[in-house]
């Protein structure tokens, strides 16, 4: 009887509480965010001290056909920002040049998903705000 008891709560333990079960899939990209970009970016205008995430992802869908392509460009710049890269040269003139992110690969992709996402095309992409704005967000 003790020894069932063990086993049952080793198993338990096993399942429930493991790092390991901590896979790329359960990467939670607005967590990533929150985390180690939200001091910088806004969401939605107005900006803190970078463009905000919306019009960002805009100039993406625009520039990019694919998930996959865009994600994989801004995995790229999230590791190595630089001007020729830019997908919004002027955003440098403005705000300065990113600084590189040091983050697992897996973490970057989450998060570069979670920005490709919040694709919104009611918002133009980034100046001229006006538009827009006077709808749900
Ligand atoms: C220290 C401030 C800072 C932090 C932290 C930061 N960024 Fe940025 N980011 C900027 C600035 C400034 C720009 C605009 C200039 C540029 O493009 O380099 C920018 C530009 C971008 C761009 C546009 C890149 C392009 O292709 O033109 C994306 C996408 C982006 N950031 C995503 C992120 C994500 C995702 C994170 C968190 C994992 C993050 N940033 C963290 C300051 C920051």
């Amino acid at each position: 009887m003790k020894k069932i008891m063990s086993i049952c709560v080793l198993s338990g333990l096993l399942s429930g509480l493991s790092p390991a079960s901590m896979t790329a899939a359960t990467l939670s990209g607005e967590a990533i965010f929150n985390r180690n970009c939200s001091v910088c970016h806004s969401i939605a205008p107005p900006p803190k001290a970078a463009p905000p995430i919306m019009p960002l992802s805009n100039r993406y869908h625009l520039k990019f056909q694919t998930k996959k392509e865009g994600v994989n460009h801004m995995v790229a710049y999230l590791k190595a920002p630089s001007k020729a890269k830019a997908v919004d040269p002027q955003a440098i003139t403005r705000f300065g040049l990113m600084p590189p992110l040091r983050l697992p690969d897996a973490e970057l992709r989450a998060v570069a998903e979670w920005v490709w996402d919040q694709y919104n095309p009611n918002m133009g992409t980034g100046r001229g705000m006006g538009q827009g704005m006077g709808r749900r967000w």
